[in-house]
């Protein structure tokens, strides 16, 4: 029985860098989501007789949003919904769906790697035909129906078994229940070559995969450990939990610290990686050695060629602005195009789309390709087990000899996190307004050679998206960049970005934060960042 309930617009329910994240209590609000997914559909034209994919990380409230979602779908005349299997399903599993059965479009539930729970972080993503995050023009439909909302429709019924596999009904709505894992595994198998990881690993490489008890476990155990033969317990922290452990599913080397520490070990595994609450990023490690996410682009772009599913070659490159350049010297070495794009996945599809670009990736943990359109966690683990494999190298080896054949390009990125939302913005804005005249000026012993608020043509559609963060460039190849979070939700982040290039063959070997030191006293220099905001010290370094 379809019910149709008056309602009114809800304050700040605008898509950030990646869909709406709020504090899960705020979604639990009566109304708050249906008054979100309402706007989806409305933002959309509709979605009677659409197929929708459904899923999401496994976060607290999943499993109620699910259900609110397949009700408001059916009551809104949607043909079909794929969900996964107890409503799970991972961001890249998500976007493969939607591309392999021609769905018009998804619903991601998660809140990426911010931590779970009834007092943590909730977020519904829509993802489009393509299977990418719905680019600006969708989100701002979405956000501007829901500054106009007058009503929600859903259907008085009980909550559907989402327990198994099959198909079922709900009013007229046919609700197809998947396995979450499987056909994103036969996809890696597509890609990569898995005979030869199973050679590695049977050759007496370790690894260690840390799923930091979110949704990659499952997906991990059957493809490292099941299908590859990684030893049983390889997969670390495997079960998914509501509240990830009480963690913060972000593997960086801050949270992601007992892998860390695992690899730092004397009898540390020959190769250790973690994911994030969703599945979409990721951190590789080798024994003693941490590899930015930045660099691993490059890596990944300079060896992509020894992988099956990319040995044609990759027709271009992509990173976003604030990832360091270490990419553009593969591209720049190999003859093809590096294109750099705001912060955020969304501005990676059109390019995939068009066959402009075969991998992409952001200094944020995200490494992914044209296999689906969003980032992927344990695609960037495969392609460097492949790699590893094909080189038979380690991942110290395969570090050295990159930066001994490209160059280095020194990075970190300082993020002082729940800051003072207006300090934080006056910040950025007295620094554009200065941005002109920078120029010449001496920051400590560094001289700016330009300074730009950075904005972004697209070139497949034109369309342009200005204000993406300020980059400003010094004699001597350092770079800093200043923005701030798009995916906070408390206060504001400022991410600043430090970078330091040297071509070598010298200078190869540094520790990244001295190798960054003038960088990070010229950002003091430029706007005293610490003392506006309070701080003595960045909260999270990676
Ligand atoms: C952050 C990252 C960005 C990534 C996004 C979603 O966004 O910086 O690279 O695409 O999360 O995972 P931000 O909080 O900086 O807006
Ligand atoms: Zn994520």
């Amino acid at each position: 029985m379809i019910q149709i309930i008056p309602t009114q617009p809800i304050d700040g329910q605008k898509p950030g860098t990646s869909g709406l994240r709020k504090k899960t209590r705020v979604f639990m609000q009566p109304g708050y989501l249906e008054n979100f997914v309402q706007s989806i559909w409305n933002g959309l034209g509709g979605v009677a007789g659409k197929t929708l994919v459904l899923g999401g990380d496994g976060r607290f409230f999943n499993t109620e949003a699910a259900q609110t979602i397949l009700r408001m779908a059916a009551a809104s005349g949607a043909a079909r919904v794929i969900v996964g299997r107890d409503g799970l399903l991972s961001t890249p599993a998500a976007s493969h769906l939607i591309r392999s059965r021609g769905a018009d479009g998804g619903i991601i539930l998660s809140a990426s790697h911010n931590p779970g729970g009834a007092d943590g972080d909730f977020g519904v993503k829509y993802n489009t035909a393509n299977g990418g995050p719905a680019p600006e023009s969708v989100t701002s439909a979405i956000h501007d129906a829901t500054t106009r909302i007058a009503e929600y429709h859903t259907l008085d019924a009980p909550a559907l078994d989402l327990s198994q596999p099959g198909q079922t009904r709900l009013h007229q709505t046919e609700v197809e229940i998947v396995d979450p894992v499987a056909d994103y595994a036969d996809l890696m198998a597509e890609l990569f070559d898995f005979d030869a990881i199973r050679a590695l690993l049977a050759s007496g490489f370790r690894l260690r995969f840390d799923a930091m008890h979110a949704i990659t476990g499952p997906y991990a155990q059957e493809i490292l450990e099941a299908r590859l033969g990684a030893a049983p317990g390889s997969v670390v922290n495997a079960t998914p939990l509501p509240d990830f452990g009480g963690g913060h599913p972000d593997p960086n080397p801050v949270w992601a610290s007992d892998l860390v520490a695992a690899m730092m070990a004397p009898d540390a595994p020959d190769f250790g990686a973690a994911s994030d609450g969703d599945g979409d990023r990721n951190m590789i490690m080798g024994r003693g050695i941490y590899v930015t996410p930045s660099d691993s682009l490059a890596v990944i772009a300079a060896n992509a060629h020894l992988v099956p599913g990319y040995a044609g070659g990759l027709t271009g490159v992509a990173r976003s602005m604030p990832t360091s350049a270490a990419l553009d010297r593969v591209a720049a070495a190999r003859g093809i195009t590096c294109y750099a794009t705001p912060t955020g996945w969304k501005f990676f599809g059109n390019l995939l789309d068009a066959g402009q670009a075969t991998l992409c990736g952001e200094e944020s943990a995200g490494t992914g390709s044209d296999h689906i359109r969003e980032k992927d966690g344990l695609w960037a683990v495969l392609i460097w087990l492949n790699i590893l494999a094909a080189r038979t190298q380690s991942v110290a080896e395969v570090m050295t000899a990159h930066w001994q054949d490209f160059g280095r390009n020194y990075y970190s990125r300082h993020d002082y996190e729940e800051v003072d939302a207006e300090a934080a913005a006056a910040l950025i804005e007295e620094l554009r307004a200065r941005l002109d005249k920078l120029a010449g000026e001496k920051l400590g012993t560094l001289i700016v050679r330009e300074a730009e608020d950075f904005s972004y043509r697209d070139p497949v559609d034109g369309s342009v998206t200005a204000r993406q963060g300020v980059q400003i460039r010094f004699d001597g190849g350092a770079r800093l960049v200043l923005r701030l979070s798009g995916t906070g939700t408390a206060g504001a982040t400022l991410r600043v970005y430090l970078e330091q290039a040297v071509d070598g063959p010298d200078g190869l070997d540094t520790e990244p934060q001295a190798a960054l030191a003038e960088v990070i006293a010229a950002a003091e220099a430029l706007c005293g960042i610490r003392a506006r905001l309070g701080r003595t010290a960045p909260d999270v370094v990676t």
